[in-house]
């Protein structure tokens, strides 16, 4: 099979399409034949080996993907060969990719593979930080920043979905308009607007009930300054940095609370199912699309992560397979 290989630690000029032997399925395991590999802004961090999970060289990155199940493993119930799915994994910068069955879904057939492998990382990180770690309702004003992004595409959904007042944050006055389609209410250019005091104006001084901030040293102190009483400013990500130290004792201030979130907490445990049944409703409602900014062969990949690391791209960049 073709795969997007790597053999040294580095920045996106490291990859190259090898040909290789295709994955065997396991026990409990899922054979795909994979036809579009969703890009994550932590692959970055992957292949320069700055991720929680280490590459083994030589590697493969890709978290997620979508296509046709070929074989199961022993073991494996409700997913059958010819189903088309989406799946969370490791290596699918490929052809094929194994997955264990908990984390093969299958999708709807009105969903292209495209938007398939768009679907598990983004929609169920922005799912679960909206309505497992807070429960974003009617009335809460929720600020999503880099709000054109994959993640943050779909958080305004979601939030507008759940009856909030969504203001969305930039950094290129370009990436607005994306923002506003999807359910943007106000957008925000954090490089050139003070976003803290923009959010207390637009609120009238009341600030706001959720922040989502993945880029984190510019934008964490400000979002704190700027939560509502009660409020809660979620991390989960460092795209610019990681935050300063904070001093906790400032959150008694207006009792708010700070929060991190990662989504493999949720893998295998019945708020996976959720987050998953949740985000189907939602895009069979017609709430929920997923925006597929940019596909690339699997030999773009080297572009599409310089594009993804530009802050120029707009929804998820996908490799077809
Ligand atoms: N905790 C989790 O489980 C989890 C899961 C998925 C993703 N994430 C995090 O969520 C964020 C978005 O991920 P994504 O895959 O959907 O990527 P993405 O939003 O499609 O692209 C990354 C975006 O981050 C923003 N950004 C801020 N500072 C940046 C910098 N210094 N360099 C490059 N981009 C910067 C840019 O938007 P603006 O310039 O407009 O702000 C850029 O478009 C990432 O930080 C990622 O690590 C976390």
């Amino acid at each position: 099979m073709k795969a997007v290989q790597f053999e040294k630690i580095g920045g996106p000029e490291v990859l190259k399409v090898v040909d290789i032997p295709k994955p065997e399925v396991r026990p409990g395991m899922v054979l795909i034949r994979n036809h579009a590999a969703g890009l994550n802004f932590a692959d970055t961090f992957f292949i320069r080996g700055e991720y929680a999970i280490k590459p083994r060289l030589p590697d493969i990155p890709g978290m997620e993907g979508s296509g046709v199940v070929e074989a199961v493993g022993e073991g494996v119930e409700g997913i059958k060969p010819g189903m088309r799915v989406a799946a969370i994994s490791q290596r699918t910068y490929a052809e094929y990719i194994l997955a264990s069955a908990k984390f093969v879904f299958p999708i709807p057939d009105n969903v292209s593979f495209e938007e398939g492998a768009a679907f598990p990382i983004q929609t169920l990180t922005a799912w679960h930080m909206l309505h497992t770690v807070e429960k974003v309702k009617p009335g809460h004003t929720v600020v999503v920043h880099s709000a054109a992004g994959g993640v943050g595409i779909v958080a305004v959904q979601i939030a507008k979905a759940a009856g909030a007042r969504v203001i969305g944050t930039v950094s290129q006055d370009g990436k607005a308009a994306v923002v506003r389609e999807y359910g943007g209410d106000e957008v925000l250019n954090y490089e050139t607007q003070d976003f803290a005091a923009e959010v207390m104006r637009i609120t009238n001084k009341r600030g706001a009930d959720i922040i989502l901030d993945a880029v984190g040293k510019p934008t964490f102190e400000k979002g704190v300054k700027c939560l509502a009483p009660l409020g809660h400013l979620i991390l989960y990500g460092r795209g610019s940095g990681l935050p300063d130290p904070f001093n906790v004792a400032r959150l008694m201030e207006k009792s708010t609370r700070i929060s991190g979130f990662v989504l493999p907490v949720v893998y295998g445990t019945e708020l996976m199912r959720a987050g998953v049944d949740g985000s189907f409703a939602l895009m069979r409602e017609g709430k929920l699309k997923m925006v597929v900014g940019k596909t690339y062969p699997l030999a773009g990949a080297p572009d599409a992560l310089r594009f993804l690391s530009s802050r120029g791209s707009v929804g998820k960049l996908v490799l077809q397979a």
